[in-house]
């Protein structure tokens, strides 16, 4: 059986992200570095970042006992706040070995190429001669993912194995690698594909018309890959860039001079890169646990009907004023829409609306963001105080409950009625407007009930009998009597 090892690399500092969560105010980190927040010990859904991805490593039976096969790479900075959380079972779900925890003896990442050719160097001789699944510890790739799939390709077929995912509409590719599939039409209907090519550093958004695989935080390498890259490391030839596009890309995927890489497809992931990736990353978990649990408001259900109806109104303008032709022109829009590959699409489907939703500022899923207005809860989850600074303005008291109706602006029922055009008043105009997060209270003190309590309730009721004839209001065939 090959053997196997998997690197977390959680060497990128976390520097300018912490100024802009303090900004922001509504995050708190479970162990606090020098450094600020170490990004891989972010509250992401109430648990650590490491702790995600040694669930996604724990279900793989290669990887097992997790406390031999699995190493942590930090930087010198945050590694005391790793040793903390490794050394914490409360944190760490069970407890870490710290002689996995390493450093790349730098401040900040040396390029993942070098961090991974630094814990080559150091790590302990049962790692040499191994596959090794590397992944950015800063990094996210959804709920419920697991890596068995992507060791299992990589050993069965003996490959060199990435990932991708196909990116949403509107996706900025900056920061991101695009991975060039050796046939992308048929990608939907196969589990890998040979990777023919690399673009480390594309630019601009992602169009729904074609299929843009941007590469996922993870891979699988095996030892001759590995050697490859401590040699192009050596060479000085390597990126510096902290991200696995660079990584990657040090390996020539596509060159015929060596062996070939193989893509498979995920269905989302995340990193956490700034304070918008950030939210953007536990505003998806939020959404997402809501979803599993079936919680959908009727507002929230009559907001996205609205916003369907709001599609259909474009493409009836577009398609000249008649329904049935703006009907089909979506459908049509809908059908050109190439498949997308992904693994579950139950999945996919939620990422895909929550994504939308996004686009078009939905921002209201994270419990954590809602810390900083006082609705319990998530400042247990999160195990920070929820201070209420931010948007609160210090205005929140300590245990005071925000009710979910103010907390999350789209399950208000909003019944506006429109006005004759002639006769609109501006109020009217006003009022047409959904009310956002911004008009919901910051605070609420709910009525002590000290009067209503001074009431008798428990005094004597009239419980005599009736004895008048009980007359009909309608008819008097409808007399009770
Ligand atoms: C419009 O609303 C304002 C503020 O509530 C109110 O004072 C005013 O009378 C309203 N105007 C009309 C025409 O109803």
């Amino acid at each position: 059986m090959a053997q196997v090892a998997a690197l977390l690399v959680a060497t990128s500092s976390g520097r300018g992200l912490a100024e802009e969560l303090t900004a922001h105010g509504s995050y708190t980190s479970l162990v606090e570095g020098p450094d600020g927040v170490p990004k891989v010990l972010l509250g992401v859904n109430g648990q650590p970042v490491l702790n995600h991805w040694l669930a996604a490593m724990a279900q793989c039976s290669r990887l097992q006992p997790l406390d031999q096969k699995v190493f942590i790479l930090c930087n010198e900075v945050n590694v005391d706040a790793v040793r903390a959380w490794a050394s914490e079972p409360a944190f760490s779900g069970g407890g870490f070995p710290l002689e996995n925890i390493l450093t790349n003896g730098a401040d900040d990442s040396l390029g993942l190429a070098a961090d991974v050719a630094s814990f080559l160097a150091a790590a302990p001789p049962s790692v040499s001669g191994r596959s090794l699944l590397v992944a950015e510890a800063d990094a996210l790739c959804g709920p419920c993912f697991g890596v068995a799939r992507l060791v299992e390709h990589a050993v069965v077929r003996g490959k060199d194995t990435v990932i991708y995912m196909a990116a949403p509409e509107g996706m900025s590719l900056e920061g991101h690698a695009v991975v060039g599939l050796e046939d992308p039409r048929t990608a939907a209907q196969s589990a890998s594909q040979r990777v023919v090519g690399l673009d480390a550093e594309p630019c601009g958004a992602v169009d729904a018309a074609t299929l843009t695989p941007v590469l996922a935080p993870v891979a699988m390498l095996r030892p001759e890959a590995l050697e490859r890259l401590v040699k192009t490391v050596e060479t000085g030839a390597a990126s510096y860039s902290s991200r696995m596009g660079g990584l990657i890309a040090a390996l020539q995927p596509g060159n015929i001079a060596h062996p070939s890489m193989y893509a498979m497809p995920l269905d989302c992931f995340f990193r956490l890169t700034d304070a918008y990736n950030v939210a953007l990353t536990s505003n998806f978990y939020a959404y997402y646990a809501a979803e599993k649990a079936g919680f959908k408001g009727d507002a929230a259900r009559a907001l996205e009907a609205s916003r369907r109806l709001a599609q259909l109104h474009e493409a009836r303008t577009a398609a000249g004023g008649s329904a049935a032709a703006g009907v089909r022109l979506m459908a049509e829009v809908e059908a050109a829409r190439p498949p997308e590959p992904c693994v579950d699409k139950e999945l996919r489907k939620v990422f895909r609306g929550f994504w939308d939703g996004w686009l078009r500022g939905d921002r209201h899923h994270d419990l954590a963001a809602m810390a900083g207005r006082g609705i319990t809860g998530a400042s247990v989850l999160l195990g920070g105080s929820g201070g209420g600074m931010g948007h609160s303005g210090g205005g929140v008291k300590a245990g005071s409950t925000m009710p979910l109706r103010f907390a999350d602006a789209t399950t208000r029922r909003h019944g506006a009625k429109e006005q004759h055009a002639v006769y609109t008043t501006t109020n009217n105009t006003y009022g047409l407007k959904p009310p956002s997060q911004v008009d919901m209270p910051l605070t609420y003190t709910a009525a002590s009930q000290h009067f209503t309590k001074s009431f008798p309730v428990t005094a004597p009721k009239s419980s005599s009998l009736v004895t008048a004839v009980t007359k009909s209001k309608v008819h008097k065939a409808l007399d009770d009597f």
